[in-house]
Formats: structure tokens, C-alpha cells, sequence
């Protein structure tokens, strides 16, 4: 390898998407910079592409250029791997066999983290040789690093995230603008920040593969990806939006992990979730991401900026470039490596309380409500405000309940209850409703 002191760090990028592309163009922007700051020169030496002949922004440089992810690996000059090719089997494939090569890896792949980190920590630890991912998290926005490093002397009590870009744009231009679903969907996708193919990001997974990362970072533990409890934001409609905000709420794709001190046990969820008006999560908009840590000894810390795009993202990635160049000189430093199996097992969905958002679609008769309240009432769940709007349509009527703390289980117990009187017509629409 090129690992002789002082001479240039020698890079395989895969993958020149928007993300690989910005990296190359950055690192190219503030190459001396970087190399001032670390001591090393960062030098691209071969990059992968499927299709070498697609137009693109940032010019390919032809030289470089491979279809062949194995050349990556074969060639013995490269010191760093910086996998940007995305999914999950070709992307353990090229992360382990770098690794088993001794080549230090940089990541932004958080599907192959969640789904498959255990197996790639474990060989990193073996062959004692660096994964960064700072980009796998938040894009532009420096958490790995902050909670692996800045709050290293603290318990993480709770993290609360707004980690998903593209559903947070959809939500608050249907909160601003009263767009519906589909249109402020459509308006994501034509401006580039939904997907192409948007499942991910909407059924809440992107987030849920970002959460399951910070929960292994705050609690040494990889929650398998059947663990985590997760929804995502496809059934919201402007009315729930409008009730919210009747209540004083405003509604965000939250992702919430928290530990649970008497029973050792970590909450993980992602669910659209109602948010007082006058916390400051509600005001991150658009398709900002923010992150609240709290710790027991810093307390609460909050982290704002772009969860996506290229020049956030390829800022991530270079960050962890740049660790690679400092531990590769120094054999020392930050490794990326988290202690797995400290402590933690995941808290069932069933046995996390909130309060709760409730909608219903009743018929319009006297009693209706009353029966309701009785099935709420038989599950100990205690109603905290309620609005039945007179503006409806004739014989169908909106029932909107704040219900106050219950298990998850009851509630969920208690719709289904509510789903067998005959006087409702829809499936109720629940959300959580958090206090942060
Ligand atoms: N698609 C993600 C988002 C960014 O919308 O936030 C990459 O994870």
C-alpha cells in the first residue's frame, strides 16, 4: 500500500452518484487544505461507475474510470475503500473484502450499516482496521463523530431526530402550503429530494436505518431490523395536519431512542409523531434534518443543518477521509469502532407509553361519541380534549381525542375494538404525541 509517511493517501471511490461525485469535486476544491490540516495528501486513483458513458454534472475523469469493484480491492496501492454504490449485497461484499485486505473503509450506506454492521464490525475489529460513516447519518450534519467522540463521557438518556429529509419537506409543505399528500409528494420529486423511487424515505425505513445506527452508537448494541417498531408518513392527510395544529401541535417523521434505566431496555421507534408548536423541532422545515442528544452529563444538545445533498453529504464523507488520513499516519486515533454488546435490549412497541393523537370517522348520531368514550374508558385510556367540527360532510363525522398517557398495547387494543362498532366508517388514524 501507499501507507509510507508523508506520501499520498491513495483512494478507490465506487459509486459516482450525486454523492461520489461531490466527493471527488470537493476533495479536489480543498485538496490543500486538507492536506495542511492532516498531514496527508488525498488522492482519488480509481474510481467505479456502472455506466461509464452517463452524462453527469461533475465531469467523470476518464483515466480513473472502471466498471470493475474488484479493482478496488486487487489494487495494492489503495489505501482507503470509500463505498458510495448504495444497496445492501454488493456493498458487503466490496466493505468485507477491503477490510479482510486491511483497507480502511468509508461508508455513507446506512441500509448496509443496519442490515449487515454486525458482521462488518466484527471483521474490522479483527483485522483492527477503520469503517468511518459519518455520511451514513444525517448527510451534512457531524452526529457519528459527535456522539462517538464529543459525548464519549456521557450516558445517552435520548435521541430524538428528525432524520429523514424528504418526508420532512412533504410534511411541511402540507402544513404550509396545505398541499395533499400526493401533490407535495410529486413537488419532492420533481425538485430532486424524493427518490426517484421514494419507498424508502416515505415508510419511514431510511429513518429507521439511521436510528438503528445511533442506537448502536449510544448503546453499544445493533437492534436487528425486526426490532425496531417503524411507520412512515403515507396515511397522514392535511386534515390530521389541520386537527394538529387546532391542538397546538405540529406533525413530523420522528425517530425516537431512548433507554430505559430500570429495565436496561432501548425505545426505538419511527412514527409521525405530534410535536408542541412552541418546541424548537417544529421549526426545523424543509428538507432540514435536527437531532436532539441528551446526555446525563452535557444535558440536552441539539444538531440542525442538511440531512441530504451533495456538498453536505460529500463534507461528511471527507470528514471521515480525513480520520482515515490521521489514523493511518498515526495508527491511532478514532477507529469508527463502537463497544457492541455493552448493554441494551430492545423495549417491545407494546410496552411504550405516550400520549396520542386520535382520529375517527363516525356516524353522525347521538350516542356515537358516547360509545367511543366507553371503549376508551374500558382500557383505563383517559381523553385529555376532544373536537367534533361542524363543517363536515352530511352523515359521516370527524371525531378528533388528545388521549392521554397509555401503553401503546391498549391503545392499540383499543382501536381494534373501536374498528368492530358499527357507527365507524374508516380506520381510526393514531398518532403519537410527544412531550420531548
Ligand atoms: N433520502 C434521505 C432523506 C437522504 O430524504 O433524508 C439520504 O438518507
Amino acid at each position: 500500500m501507499a501507507n509510507q509517511e508523508n506520501s499520498p493517501l491513495q483512494i478507490g471511490l465506487a459509486g459516482f452518484g450525486n454523492v461520489g461525485a461531490g466527493v471527488y469535486k470537493n476533495l479536489l476544491k480543498n485538496r490543500n487544505l486538507l492536506e495542511k490540516r492532516t498531514g496527508r495528501a488525498l488522492e482519488v486513483r480509481r474510481i467505479v461507475v456502472r455506466d461509464p458513458a452517463k452524462p453527469r454534472d461533475v465531469e467523470l475523469p476518464a483515466e480513473l474510470v472502471t466498471t470493475d469493484l474488484n479493482a478496488l480491492i486487487e489494487d495494492d496501492e489503495i489505501d482507503i475503500v470509500v463505498e458510495l454504490i448504495g444497496g445492501i449485497d454488493r456493498a458487503f461484499e466490496l466493505v468485507k473484502a477491503a477490510l479482510e485486505r486491511g483497507k480502511t473503509v468509508v461508508t455513507g450506506n446506512k441500509a448496509l450499516l443496519a442490515e449487515r454492521g454486525l458482521e462488518l464490525f466484527a471483521i474490522a475489529d479483527e483485522k483492527k482496521t477503520p469503517i468511518y460513516f459519518e455520511a451514513a447519518v444525517a448527510g451534512g450534519i457531524p452526529i457519528i463523530k459527535t456522539v462517538q467522540e464529543s459525548l464519549i463521557g456521557n450516558h445517552i438518556e435520548a435521541v430524538a431526530g428528525i432524520i429523514n429529509g424528504t418526508c420532512n419537506y412533504i410534511l411541511t409543505r402540507m402544513t404550509d402550503a396545505g398541499l395533499d399528500y400526493p401533490e407535495a409528494l410529486d413537488e419532492a420529486q420533481k425538485l430532486g429530494y424524493a427518490e426517484a423511487d421514494p419507498t424508502l424515505d416515505i415508510n419511514g425505513w431510511d429513518a429507521a436505518h439511521k436510528a438503528i445506527i445511533l442506537a448502536s452508537l449510544s448503546y453499544g448494541c445493533w437492534v436487528p431490523t425486526d426490532r425496531i417498531y417503524v411507520e412512515g408518513i403515507e396515511k397522514i392527510t392535511r386534515r390530521d395536519i389541520d386537527f394538529a395544529q387546532r391542538f397546538g401541535y405540529v406533525v413530523k417523521l420522528l425517530a425516537i431512542i431512548r433507554l430505559h434505566p430500570e429495565s436496561n431496555a432501548i425505545e426505538l421507534r419511527v412514527q409521525p409523531s405530534l410535536i408542541p408548536q412552541d418546541h424548537i423541532l417544529s421549526s426545523v422545515n424543509g428538507v432540514f434534518n435536527a437531532i436532539m442528544v441528551q446526555g446525563d452529563v452535557v444535558g440536552e444538545t441539539l444538531f440542525y443543518g442538511s440531512g441530504a445533498g451533495q456538498d453536505p453529504t460529500s463534507s461528511s464523507v471527507i470528514s471521515d477521509l480525513a480520520d482515515a488520513a490521521r489514523w493511518q499516519s498515526e495508527q491511532g486515533g478514532p477507529t469508527g469502532f463502537v463497544p457492541h454488546g455493552l448493554y441494551g435490549k430492545p423495549l417491545p412497541i407494546d410496552e411504550t407509553d405516550s400520549k396520542y393523537y386520535l382520529r375517527v370517522e363516525a356516524d353522525d348520531e347521538p350516542g356515537v361519541l358516547a360509545q367511543i368514550a366507553r371503549v376508551l374508558g374500558d382500557h383505563n385510556i383517559g381523553i385529555l380534549s376532544v373536537i367534533q367540527p361542524e363543517d363536515h360532510a352530511p352523515g359521516s363525522a370527524p371525531i378528533v381525542l388528545m388521549l392521554h398517557y397509555a401503553r401503546f398495547g391498549t391503545i392499540r387494543e383499543a382501536i381494534e375494538q373501536l374498528g368492530t362498532l358499527d357507527c365507524i366508517r374508516e380506520e381510526p388514524v393514531l398518532m403519537r404525541v410527544e412531550t420531548l
